[in-house]
């Protein structure tokens, strides 16, 4: 079975960490057989936009819906405004192919630690699955500012939150918690300050949760949620939260579990009509673009993500064993205490899984 994946690496270190991820995933299939991957490369990225003026082609979207998965680098550089590059390229992706969904797993992987460990959390600690809202909310692009140009500008950004948005993230979010042994649920929003859109989240959690009653279910707000997430990482599992409230959250979370290097992302079609996009949830890093350091972990686990979403779960686990075997030799980057640069832990991730 040959699957076809389009391949952005984008900017900065994404494109170090997506030819890292490319390597591996062609060991991957080189050595369990069976399947295999071809990638078409799209250079759409900041460096090309300031060279003529635009992303993607104007068939963009089109292009990609032929392909069985996008495997994404990262957007964004120093000479485009952030709101731009977004705009341009990561965000029409997830919109116009109904990722609806973001899952975003964090644990502390084998031979490295938390940051927090003074306080408390070893791998078993700290182990979730942040479920985001990836297609409304915060991040649906509506609003507009006035007086721009004044010492009076007013600027509006309108959050969206739909029944059918809220109720789709919420399914999603209680199958995945099904999926899981401890079965336990946590909703976040910030109903106390925002009482329309927020308290329209509480009341759907609430709706979906009687569809399952085998599922454990709490209710938190976003600010208390980043202090429980520090001091009792523990009482947590699966958890569901904005477009904006989880973004912030997963970062916390891959800070939490050791580096934001190491975390992974699935921006998922569940009605599977439209390719799912697979990326590390960093961003391009401008400083250390260049230098080689990045850490790939994050950009491998995607590839993991990406390959079990394909149907191949034996493979995902294999890449994920090889991984971490890496990780519990000591073979790291500087993001996590060790000395090697991407090419190292890239070279020595394929060597394990010639192994398997
Ligand atoms: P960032 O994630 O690129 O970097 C934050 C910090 O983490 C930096 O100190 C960086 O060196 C470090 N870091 C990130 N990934 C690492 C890795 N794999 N190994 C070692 N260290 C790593 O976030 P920042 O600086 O806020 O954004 C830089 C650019 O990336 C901006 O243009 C931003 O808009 C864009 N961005 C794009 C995303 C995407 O394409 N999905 C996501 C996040 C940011
Ligand atoms: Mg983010």
């Amino acid at each position: 079975r040959i699957y076809n994946i389009a391949s952005i690496p984008g900017d900065g270190i994404g494109v170090d960490i997506t030819e890292a991820a490319v390597q591996v995933l062609t060991t991957l299939s080189n050595t369990l057989g069976g399947f295999e991957f071809e990638f078409k490369t799209f250079d759409w990225s900041s460096k090309k936009y300031l060279e003529r003026g635009w992303y993607m082609e104007d068939d963009g979207l089109e292009q990609l819906k032929k392909y069985d998965a996008i495997y994404f680098g990262a957007v964004g550089w120093p000479d485009v405004p952030d709101h731009i590059s977004l705009w341009s390229l990561i965000l029409p992706i997830r919109k116009a192919l109904n990722q609806y969904v973001n899952v975003r797993p964090t644990r502390i992987l084998e031979g490295t630690k938390s940051p927090l460990a003074a306080v408390q959390a070893s791998p078993s600690d700290l182990n979730w699955v942040i479920v985001r809202e990836n297609s409304e909310g915060e991040y649906s692009g509506q609003g507009g500012t006035s007086h721009e140009h004044s010492e009076h500008a007013i600027a509006t950004e309108v959050s969206i939150f739909t029944q059918v948005g809220i109720e789709r993230i919420m399914r999603f979010a209680f199958e995945t918690a099904k999926s899981r042994p401890r079965k336990k649920l946590t909703m976040v929003t910030k109903s106390n300050a925002q009482r329309h859109g927020m308290v329209l989240w509480d009341k759907i959690f609430y709706k979906v949760a009687k569809e399952y009653p085998d599922i454990e279910i709490d209710k938190m707000l976003v600010d208390a949620m980043t202090v429980r997430m520090v001091y009792n990482p523990k009482s947590l599992d699966t958890i569901v939260a904005t477009n904006l409230h989880a973004d912030i959250l997963s970062d916390l979370a891959a800070a939490l579990s050791g580096s934001i290097g190491i975390a992974p992302s699935s921006n998922l079609d569940p009605t599977r009509k439209n390719p799912s996009m697979f990326e590390p949830i960093h961003g391009s890093a401008p400083d250390i673009a260049g230098k080689g350091i990045a850490n790939p972990v994050g950009a491998f686990w995607s590839a993991a993500e990406m390959v079990r979403w394909l149907g191949q779960e034996k493979a995902a686990d294999g890449l994920m064993k090889a991984i971490e075997n890496v990780t519990a030799a000591g073979v790291k980057t500087r993001d996590l205490g060790g000395d090697k640069n991407t090419v190292e832990v890239t070279l020595a991730v394929c060597a394990e899984i010639e192994k398997l």
